[in-house]
């Protein structure tokens, strides 16, 4: 083992010769070794080329991060597993989900941060076997061991955000409200939901296009069938102010003939088998060939083909099944159907049933495929099962990369379902296939800041669930739960019961439009503070105990500290008109109900039962703390961002530094684009507001909402072209 300092707080311990999986931006050959630097929190133990990393773990140690997983903020007494899973059943027993995120930070007396950069399997087992024993078991010899030793929690964060590098930025629109289902498989289908959201003036900026679009689940191919004049009907609905995102699936078809088929069999772009033959498996079109995205040319071939879409006017995209998921490989099949035949019209006793039931749930996600299939790392073949938590990363890096080469200074829409550590400079992530289940509005509340600490930044859940069918008091819920998430879509799977808005009773489409009117209301907050964020090493997403060090805080799980102002507290249970929220210090409750004046009310420290109906949406405004909005309106593109509005707590002073920037093109600069400091300073019901605006800045006018300690409150306009505030207008 080698160490390396990286910076005072930050060391490197290097085992072996590890895999370069380009998960940060360190540049790791320029290291000096050291002599003899010691990893005192570990034993490590190495038997047949798996390692053993123990800690000890001291009663009051939380253990928190390790991304999308399920459990708790803090995991303690589970067991996670880092290997890329497509399962689409998110119960509370499951160890791995769709990424692999091999980082946590132990928080205690003493805090440390890990992050372990291997590609292949690490399995967590953090107070599981041994209550007071972390035993992280990576399969293999060969990784990278960061670690980092600071006071503060967030420093640590931000110590490990820093050496991935800056954040994506998505386009402003993608901050809008987004509808999907599989499928709206036709041109029409699409078109009758954009009627329906406008004639519902439910505000939309983006319809998805699932796999029916596409020819026989052919990549980079649009069924004409279905869409008939594909550019004509892009346009058409950019005009409707929708933009529309079609997914791209990681298998591509086998079909001589087709394309992108052809070119990747002739100059040998797709993972092989032992025999140096194209690996076969099959996804949605049955056969396919997945590419090698650990070749820099595979990614730069497979990058260049979203300009087929980019042509058409499309302007982000989904891709999906990149862990990669296999239904089945011919050998899986084959072994069940013999198995099937055999049985064949034989009385079947439990064993036999057993043995054919265990094949057929062993045809997907088998992991015998990721063994038998090979990818080439600078000339090297490699097992994928070795590297294989970095497929559904490099298949998102080659479509970033593509992107930007087609248009240098634009900004895409661009998500996925797996991820590895690094995934978040180029794009964002949804957390895959869960259910209209309540349970999985509290799970999207904990992945959230689990995520951000990994880099993911632009994430959300599929609002309403995707499997099984949403009742219209779930989706209300998970809606107003949804509020700040930076991806906010409505997604759900074929066969289920419809959840787009409209698709309920008329209340309830009400509710959810006052939602939505409330999410793009927020849309500057919400901008401003991701983009500080994704710049500034930060987290978006906070828990409590990141903030506040009493006891309390330290052991919530249900509430959110989302950028420098808001608490979230979100209702997740069946049948609750209200809910328990532990307020850490003085804040501001802003109520806003579905036809009535909205609601401010300060709230002292300590536990509280807020009471709130099913269209009632609360938020926390923190002491001295601001947040920013506009005026809602159908979508993002048509709001107006120079006419804004500061609701602000204030006890005896508060700063606000608002970012904005054009939200389109890739010239972004934090300091350049903090647009405007705001200072409020408050005596009694009196206010001195100072506004700093750069130049170039186009707001032209901002109306004040103030609350002081007593719950008085105030309102004010300032005329930006005079410096002039009128007291008590609107
Ligand atoms: C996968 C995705 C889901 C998508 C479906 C069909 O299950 O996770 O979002 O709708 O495939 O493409």
């Amino acid at each position: 083992m080698k160490s390396y300092t990286l910076h005072r707080h930050v060391q490197l311990f290097r085992f072996g010769d590890p895999f370069e999986t380009e998960s940060l931006c360190y540049p790791g050959e320029n290291l000096i070794p050291q002599e003899e630097v010691e990893l005192p929190e570990f034993d490590i133990f190495k038997n047949n080329g798996i390692t053993v990393l123990t800690y000890q773990l001291e009663k009051q140690d939380r253990v928190i991060g390790l991304g999308e997983s399920v459990g708790g903020i803090n995991k303690r007494g589970r067991v996670i597993e880092a290997y890329a899973t497509d399962d689409p059943i998110h119960t509370p027993d499951k160890r791995a989900l769709y990424g692999a995120h091999n980082y946590l930070f132990i928080a205690g007396n003493k805090n440390l941060g890990i992050y372990l950069d291997f590609p292949g399997k690490i399995s967590y087992d953090i107070g599981f076997s041994h209550p007071d024993r972390m035993i992280i078991t990576i399969d293999g010899g060969d990784f990278d061991l960061y670690v980092f030793r600071h006071d503060d929690l967030l420093e640590a964060v931000r110590s490990f955000r820093k050496l991935q590098g800056v954040g994506y930025a998505p386009p402003k629109w993608a901050f809008g409200n987004q509808q999907s289902r599989w499928s709206y498989d036709t041109a029409d289908k699409v078109r009758e939901v954009a009627d329906n959201m406008r004639k519902k003036w439910l505000p939309c900026d983006a319809i998805y296009l699932d796999i029916d679009y596409m020819e026989n689940y052919k990549d980079f191919t649009v069924d004409e069938t279905k869409f008939p004049d594909f550019r004509q009907f892009v346009e058409e609905m950019k005009i409707r102010g929708f933009r529309l995102i079609p997914i791209i699936d990681a298998g591509v078809k086998i079909e001589p003939g087709y394309h992108v088929y052809d070119e990747g069999v002739e100059k040998k772009y797709f993972c092989i088998n032992e025999k140096d033959q194209p690996f076969v498996a099959a996804v949605w079109p049955g056969w396919v060939h997945f590419p090698d995205f650990q070749q820099p040319e595979v990614r730069q071939w497979f990058g260049k083909q979203y300009q087929v879409l980019t042509d058409y006017g499309i302007e982000g995209f989904w891709n999906d099944m990149n862990e990669p998921s296999v239904f089945y490989t011919e050998e899986s099949l084959g072994t069940f159907i013999q198995k099937a035949k055999e049985c064949e019209g034989k009385n079947i006793d439990l064993e036999d049933f057993f043995v054919l039931k265990d094949l057929f749930e062993a045809l997907s996600a088998n992991p015998d495929a990721y063994q038998k299939m090979h990818q080439i790392s600078e000339t090297k073949k490699i097992q994928h099962h070795q590297i294989h938590n970095l497929y559904g990363f490099n298949m998102t890096r080659a479509a970033a990369e593509g992107i930007e080469k087609i248009d240098p200074n634009k900004r895409y829409l661009l998500f996925s379902r797996s991820s590895f550590t690094g995934m978040g400079r180029y794009a964002g992530l949804w957390t895959g296939d869960n259910y209209s289940w309540w349970e999985h509005i509290l799970l999207m509340i904990k992945m959230l800041p689990a995520l951000n600490m990994g880099g993911f930044l632009y994430i959300g859940a599929d609002i309403g669930g995707f499997g099984g069918d949403a009742s219209p008091d779930l989706l209300v819920r998970w809606t107003q739960a949804s509020l700040l998430t930076p991806l906010f879509r409505n997604h759900s799977a074929i066969g289920t019961r419809n959840q787009e808005p409209y698709s309920f009773d008329h209340w309830t489409t009400e509710a959810i439009r006052k939602m939505l009117e409330l999410r793009y209301a927020l849309i500057p907050y919400i901008y401003s503070e991701y983009m500080k964020a994704a710049l500034h090493h930060d987290l978006y997403f906070k828990p409590l105990s990141f903030e506040y060090i009493d006891e309390h805080s330290m052991e919530v799980e249900d509430q959110l500290l989302v950028g420098e102002s808001v608490m979230m507290a979100p209702i997740y249970q069946e049948n609750a008109r209200g809910r328990y929220v532990w307020v850490p210090e003085e804040m501001l409750l802003w109520k806003t109900v579905m036809n009535h004046q909205d609601e401010f009310q300060v709230i002292k420290p300590g536990h509280h039962y807020m009471h709130l109906e099913l269209d009632e949406t609360a938020l926390f405004i923190r002491k001295n703390k601001m947040i920013v909005l506009a005026e809602p309106a159908q979508n993002v593109d048509l709001m107006n961002f120079d006419r804004l509005t500061v609701l602000a707590f204030v006890d005896g002073e508060a700063t606000y530094g608002y970012y904005d920037d054009d939200g389109e093109t890739t010239n972004y600069k934090l300091e350049k684009n903090i647009k405007m400091m705001i200072r409020i300073r408050q005596h009694h019901n009196d206010y001195q507001i100072d506004v700093e605006l750069k130049s170039s800045v186009t707001i032209s006018k901002i109306h004040f909402m103030l609350t002081n300690p007593a719950g008085e409150f105030a309102e004010m306009d300032y005329d930006v072209s005079s410096g002039e505030i009128h007291k008590g207008s609107n």
